[in-house]
């Protein structure tokens, strides 16, 4: 136990300035506050001696962590004293000071009056001693404190110091201050690092490549649990902090871990935020961080988004951005290391995000460091190739020596007999934790003991030992008592890292005495550990947490997920968000453990009904957000377990197979609408039906271009719409609008895409649904500059869109790229230039291929309108690989003709006649505008070569098409090629005719380009 003396120094004088009263006074306020102080750390004021004070931590009840408890106690006096000392200086101008000492030992412990001990013994004396030598305000520690706190403290040595009375000299130490304020003392088995020559050497040649190349490397390190992956990397992090930055994250098993909160973890160790709750601090250390950042503050909003600081409002790819600034800024400022541990069980997004940094990061000097089992390969195959020089380290066992040199290390360099070493080593298999595993073994049997610093061994050789490290675990727990099994069996159910609170709360119906007392043992039998937040402990090792959970009864472990989730719907977190998600998790493990033991239990379906909606409202969330695959995982789960007949799935279908197709699982979409359609019809549930028909037509349209018409596409979108607009909501309605817009277009009816846009706009702005908003402007976009909208008008509109959607950088700049587009008709090229290369620069920065094709496309155009065409062959070139490459058929079209077009301007018309040929042979019949343009362009092609006739016919059958729709530009330039042709075949004046039409149509939109063209032609004409 230990022994804590605390004495008000110099009292003597106190009482020559004081009033007797007012004196009394003071000395009861401060015996107060102190007992105060040991009561809540669990030590017993053992009696007053003049202005002293004894108590006593660990007796009469045995505390595993007296001395700590005691250590705790002790600062905890000096900072109320100071606070105390405010209120005294006030009202007596005077301030008190005390001494403190702490020793720990075995003391005489004898039954007293009132439950008091009677504590006697040398360990006393000496507390007493050191508190007298200790300087006002001053600590003290014994050795034997020190020893069993020193993981948790930073303290100096002292030595020599005598102690009055004592014969020899004692080391003390005087306590600076707790390092780990939630730390218990564990009976940490600590051992240098053995071996892992080679692997340092790599991670330290990595970081000197990064610095001196100003580069970002990706290194992997994989190995198996407990090889020494987290071990290694924080050596290393100990050699790297004297040249580089470093910060760490720790991605969490699944069911506990929130997405980003390894970044999360990062950003507030680099902006020094202690405690996020503390929201304004937060704000304000992100700021800081960022200060004098270009777009800092804009960076500075996602980020504050990220770590849950306000809701999110960006889509995923502005919050990659925003991560990727801010370790680009820090990088800039000093190497930088990070270090993500634990990726195997990073969520998909989160891999998608270390990639992406992997990739984009450039000209800073970066090591990413990612630590993980083998099983991440497993769902990345091709985890981190697009990297610049990726590294991937395989940890392998270690070698017979390694091991013979760390079990020596471990027992703190004793021999142990030759025979029993080698079981040990052998039996471990070349894995460092396994070792550990079997010593701690030992210890808890008995059969290995520490005795002071020293270790003594007996039976080592007979004891039977558990071939795997699971089963080691599962003997090592078995051996627990009654309360320590109860406590870590219920922690097991949470979670790897759990919340103290919470295995209170679930353990309340059995009467466990003394939940501190049995955590308390569980961490110094090294099973468990404090985290990092005081309130919460976490698993040693995620095994242990694996072997007590499958200890359990299945019944029981129903109880608990059950019981857990409902604590955690109680609990109003500020994270609701991943909350639902979480619940959802624990429902479904009781669910799916209650139907293995008791299928026919009448709540295994009440278990179903419950978990499948919260994981369906966790999907809905992350579609929201943009979370695709998240959302495909999440929907499915929640189909897979609310029942056919349940009336929730009317909610998850729709959106499941939305997000399927979104993420390109085309082949799974079909049966989960067919099944979507059914449902909807045997309920009469009509919004569903309708949502499920216009889903079924996107499906045809991307999997078979021939397998639907334009009209039938419109009139299922009309009838969608209409039905929804009597009973469907505000963004499901707006998303049907947009499909009838689809249907508009593939038509040629521009004015009518135009109107359902800005309809399914107003819409999406009021319910504030993001993507729904996002998706509206790139139709309005399009239409304007599609249709009859003259194009000054159109730049006005996107002007205020842009004003309307400030901050979201991916709305805005797929809006500006419209905008270039309007003004480069309007021959103001210059403007348009630059908007469009503002767009790019978004587009590239955020790492977003498909819309960099796209801008690409309309630096393209506004090349080719000002007549640089060597430039405009380069840009289309580059869209048209990109859109082929990814087989996105329609956007391939739409680039092959541009360039035909450009092409067949410099005279190359065989070049130009290969890529009309490919469009003709692709283009759906439905799609007017493809339709229209492979044969104006063709018709230029023919009538180059000299096929006049073949050549007249494409363009009139051109003309003809184009004239029963409102693609204005388009028709302007089909009248204007028709012109070309008609004069190349020898009809002048009927080249006037279509020449004039030409310019007409030009004019009336405003396309200034166009005009010019137009005008051109006269000479040829006429
Ligand atoms: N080379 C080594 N020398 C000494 N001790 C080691 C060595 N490698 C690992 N250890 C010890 O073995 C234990 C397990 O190592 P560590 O936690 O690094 O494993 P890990 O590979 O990160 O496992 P996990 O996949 O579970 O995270 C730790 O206590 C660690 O200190
Ligand atoms: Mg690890």
């Amino acid at each position: 136990m230990t022994i804590l003396f605390c004495d008000v120094v110099r009292s003597t004088e106190l009482a020559l300035r004081v009033d007797a009263e007012s004196l009394r006074k003071v000395m009861t306020r401060y015996f107060e506050q102190v007992r105060g102080t040991i009561d809540h750390h669990g030590g017993v004021v053992e009696k007053f001696i003049g202005d002293a004070v004894l108590a006593v931590f660990g007796a009469p009840r045995a505390q595993e962590d007296h001395a700590l408890r005691a250590v705790r106690a002790a600062t905890e006096i000096r900072s109320t004293i100071a606070d105390l000392n405010t209120e005294l200086h006030q009202s007596w101008e005077v301030t008190l000071e005390v001494a403190i000492g702490l020793n720990s030992g075995d003391v005489f412990v004898g039954d007293g009056a009132a439950g008091h001990a009677i504590v006697t013994g040398s360990a006393v004396n000496l507390a007493a001693r050191l508190e007298q030598a200790a300087a006002p305000g001053e600590i003290l520690l014994g050795s034997e404190t020190y020893r069993l706190v020193r993981d948790a403290v930073e303290a100096q040595p002292i030595h020599g110091l005598s102690l009055k009375g004592l014969p020899d000299e004692r080391a003390a130490h005087r306590l600076l201050r707790l390092t780990d304020a939630g730390a218990v003392p564990a009976r940490r088995l600590d051992s240098p690092l053995v071996g892992r020559v080679r692997e340092m050497t790599l991670l330290v040649d990595t970081l000197e490549r990064c610095a001196s190349g100003r580069r970002c490397h990706l290194v992997t390190v994989l190995g198996v649990a407990g090889i020494g992956k987290s071990r290694l990397a924080a050596e290393f992090i100990e050699d790297a902090r004297t040249r580089a930055a470093v910060l760490r994250g720790r991605c969490l098993p699944y069911g506990e871990g929130i997405t980003f909160r390894p970044v999360a973890e990062m950003i507030a160790q680099a902006a020094s935020i202690g405690d996020l709750a503390a929201h304004d601090d937060a704000r304000q250390g992100i700021r800081d961080l960022l200060r004098d950042q270009e777009r800092g503050e804009l960076v500075a909003e996602r980020v504050g988004e990220l770590l849950g600081l306000k809701p999110a409002s960006a889509p995923p790819e502005e919050t990659f951005w925003a991560i990727r600034r801010v370790f680009e800024s820090l990088a800039q400022k000093e190497p930088l290391v990070l270090v993500f541990d634990d990726v195997h069980w990073a969520q998909p997004m989160l891999l998608d995000l270390l990639e992406y940094l992997a990739e984009q990061i450039r000209d800073v000097p970066l090591e990413m460091l990612c630590l993980g089992r083998p099983e991440l390969l497993e769902v990345r195959p091709h985890w981190g190739t697009g990297a610049l020089d990726p590294l991937t380290i395989h940890l392998e066992q270690l070698s017979r020596d390694e091991m013979g040199g760390l079990l020596q290390n471990l027992l703190g360099n004793r021999e142990l007999p030759q025979s029993a070493s080698r079981r040990l080593t052998e039996s471990a298999d070349g894995n460092p934790f396994f070792l550990e595993e079997i010593i701690s073994m030992l210890i808890d049997d008995g059969s290995l003991a520490r005795r002071g610093d020293e270790w003594e061994a007996d039976e080592v050789t007979d004891m039977p030992l558990p071939p795997t490290i699971s089963g080691l675990l599962t003997a090592r727990l078995d051996r627990l008592g009654p309360d320590e099994r109860a406590a870590i069996g219920t922690a097991s159910v949470i979670g790897k890292e759990f919340p103290i609170a919470a295995i209170q709360e679930l353990l309340t119906h059995r009467s466990s005495p003394d939940l501190d007392a049995s955590l308390g043992s569980l961490v110094y039998k090294d099973l468990l550990r404090p985290a990092e937040a005081s309130d919460r402990l976490v698993f040693r090792h995620v095994l242990v947490r694996e072997a007590a959970y499958e200890g359990m009864p299945k019944s029981e472990r129903v109880d608990l997920h059950e019981r857990y989730a409902s604590w955690l719907e109680d609990d109003a977190s500020p994270r609701a968000d991943e909350q639902q998600e979480l619940i959802g998790h624990h429902l479904e493990r009781a669910h799916h453990l209650l139907f293995e033991i008791a299928p026919g239990d009448a709540r295994v379906a009440q278990l179903a009904h419950r978990a499948g909606r919260c994981l369906a409202s966790a999907g809905k969330r992350a579609a929201g957000r943009g979370h695709r695959r998240a959302t495909v995982e999440l929907l499915k789960r929640s189909a897979a377990l609310l029942p056919p007949e349940d009336a929730d799935r009317a909610g998850v279908l729709p959106d499941l197979a939305e997000a399927l197709m979104q993420e390109g699982e085309i082949a799974q979409v079909e049966p989960v609408l067919a099944e979507a359609l059914a449902f909807a019809r045997s309920r009469g549930d009509r919004a569903l039906e309708a949502r499920a028909m216009l889903a079924i037509s996107e499906l045809r349209m991307l999997t078979d271009a021939r397998g639907i018409t334009a009209d039938r596409l419109r009139s299922v979108a009309e009838d969608a719409v209409a039905v929804l607009e009597a009973v469907g909501t505000a963004p499901d309605l707006a998303e049907a609008l947009l499909y009838l817009g689809t249907s508009h277009w593939l038509a040629g009816d521009i004015r009518a895409m135009l109107e359902v846009s800005e309809r399914s706009l107003d819409l999406a702005r009021g319910s504030g649904d993001w993507e729904a908003i996002y998706s509206s402007i790139l139709y309005v976009g399009q239409a304007l500059v599609l249709g009859d909208t003259p194009c000054a008008a159109g730049a006005r509109r996107m002007e205020s869109l842009l004003r309307q959607t400030e901050g979201h950088r991916m709305a805005q700049a797929s809006a500006a790229l419209d905008l270039a587009m309007l003004l480069s008709l309007m021959e103001r090229a210059e403007e348009a230039e630059m908007r469009a290369a503002d767009a790019l620069e978004v587009f590239v920065d955020l790492g977003q291929g498909r819309w960099i094709a796209s801008a690409q496309l309309t630096e393209g155009s506004i090349a080719w309108s000002r007549g640089d065409l060597q430039r405009a062959e380069s840009s289309i070139l580059a869209a048209h690989e990109w859109y082929a490459g990814r087989g996105e058929t329609f956007q391939a079209m739409e680039a092959a003709t541009d360039l035909a077009r450009v092409l067949c301007d410099v005279g190359r018309l065989e070049e130009a006649r290969v890529l009309v040929d490919e469009v003709k042979g692709n283009a759906a019949d439905y799609d007017v505008e493809i339709q229209v343009s492979w044969r104006s362009v063709g018709s230029r092609i023919h009538s180059g070569l000299g096929h006049h006739q073949a050549a007249l016919a494409l363009a009139n059958e051109a003309a003809g098409l184009v004239a029963g729709t409102d693609l204005m530009n388009l028709q302007g330039d089909v009248y204007a090629d028709l012109a070309e042709v008609r004069a190349a075949a020898g009809s002048p004046s009927e080249a006037e005719e279509a020449r004039l039409t030409s310019l007409a149509t030009f004019e009336r939109k405003g396309n200034l380009v166009g005009v010019r063209r137009a005008s051109r032609l006269l000479g040829r004409t006429s």
